[in-house]
């Protein structure tokens, strides 16, 4: 598998053109500002993608000279949301045109190296099977979600409006259908050798034996969730875990972050718009609020092995996981017909719209249009190896408080789409497109 270079230069392209539009959003005015306090200000994200990209790939990786190793310290790393801000965090950021310079010469700099170094070098730490040059075109497109999540908190004089935008807010909420799946072997994980890339959470490959379970067609939706808390879920402490019954009380959560009440009704915080609640799409809810909707209806949430086997398990085949399917709806494409990814959409859409993503077993939207919490605390599998071109990429979130998300939400690039790609947050992280489903 060797690098196609013409490939590499292309997406990484692709992903400064992203970003920037995701940047040209945004007036000048709110530049400095930091719409999740635990996050970083805006500022940080323009410098961190091209210089995590210099760092990683044309420092790191080829050993070349630094550009301006005070701004490429500062744009060194992010931050989990959760380290506090009491570790005080008080850079004083450059102004924007010196972010801007340092970025044109980084991205200059890693075009130059795209175009012309030894990107793949066997036996290099970084550079074996072009690891850093993946690393880099990844990351920047992870972090693409983060900015539009970050953005989604920002007021809606805030940020432009795309013209001829509007929600997808029409569509009945689909009633709540079940789907046995039986007994079988579910593949998490993948080998190194299978797949051009992965993050060193994903190596190597291991399967669970899962027993038979039934888990939802569909994800939970506002319609669904609206009686969880209408029904007074959020003052009731049975439904919840210690830890998150003192979430609860403390940061006096209600409802979902994505909802606000209104006279007489629910309105949802999208994108650009408050929209009346759309009762068809899936409810973005965090990983507490997830576990208790599912308590207090006597589920549960799907491990991350059910979910693999539910979406890509192939319906017919118990045995050793050689039926394994590229994507949920089998080997084509990531198309917009088969859900809700690639930035198609600025907001979720009906639960249950895209029927051509269902899996083998019929399950839909298990990539797309909101990432699954799944019950399964992020740990690495066993063979967990670190690797070498951003050693603390998983390995500092091996913690027990983080658990692990399946699937897309629309922000998501389709490049991500693998069956072995995993995403982790905090259990009681509001801000990100998350969504869930319950089994039993
Ligand atoms: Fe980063």
């Amino acid at each position: 598998m060797a690098l196609d270079r013409e490939a590499a230069l292309s997406w990484y392209r692709r992903n400064r053109d992203r970003s920037r539009q995701l940047f040209d959003m945004l007036p000048e005015q709110v530049y400095y500002s930091r719409p999740i306090a635990l996050r970083h200000p805006i500022v940080f994200y323009e410098g961190h993608l091209p210089g995590f990209s210099f760092n990683t790939l044309v420092k790191k990786g080829l050993g070349a000279p630094s550009i301006d190793p005070r701004l490429e310290t500062l744009f060194a790393r992010g931050i989990d949301p959760h380290e506090s801000q009491a570790n005080g965090h008080q850079a004083s950021w450059p102004d924007r045109d010196a972010v801007r310079a340092f970025a044109a010469e980084a991205d200059a700099r890693v075009i130059d190296a795209l175009s012309r170094e030894e990107l793949e070098r066997p036996g290099h730490p970084l550079l074996d099977r072009a690891e850093a040059v993946f690393g880099i075109l990844e990351h920047e497109a992870m972090h693409q979600e983060t900015l539009l999540y970050m953005w989604h908190r920002l007021g809606f004089d805030e940020k432009h409006r795309p013209e001829g935008y509007a929600p997808v807010t029409d569509g009945t909420a689909p009633a709540d259908e079940w789907i046995d799946i039986p007994a079988g072997r579910a593949v998490l994980g993948v080998d190194r050798s299978a797949v051009p890339f992965g993050w060193d959470n994903e190596f190597p490959a291991c399967t669970a034996d899962v027993p038979a379970f039934s888990i939802q067609r569909h994800n939970v939706t506002n319609a669904q969730f609206l009686a969880f808390v209408e029904g007074g879920g959020y003052k009731d402490s049975r439904w919840w875990s210690a830890e998150d019954w003192r979430w609860v009380e403390s940061e006096r959560v209600e409802h979902p972050l994505f909802w606000e009440r209104s006279d007489g009704g629910w309105l949802w915080r999208g994108m650009f718009d408050m929209v009346p609640l759309p009762l068809s799409w899936p409810v973005y809810v965090s990983h507490a609020e997830a576990a208790a909707y599912a308590r207090w209806r006597r589920m549960r949430l799907p491990t991350e092995a059910e979910y693999q086997r539910a979406a890509f398990g192939e319906a017919g085949r118990n045995g050793s996981g050689a039926g394994e399917r590229v994507y949920p709806w089998g080997e084509g494409p990531p198309t917009a017909e088969r859900g809700v990814f690639d930035f198609i959409s600025w907001d979720p859409q009906p639960a249950g719209s895209h029927p051509a993503g269902a899996s083998a077993w019929g399950v839909e939207d298990l990539a797309g249009n909101g990432w699954e919490w799944t019950s399964t605390p992020f740990a690495p599998f066993p063979g967990f190896r670190a690797m070498a071109s951003y050693p603390e990429y998983s390995a500092d979130f091996f913690d027990g408080e983080h658990f692990v998300m399946k699937g897309a939400s629309p922000a998501t690039a389709r490049e991500l789409l693998r069956p072995s790609f995993r995403n982790w947050f905090r259990g009681r992280y509001p801000y990100v497109y998350a969504t869930f489903r319950c089994v039993k």
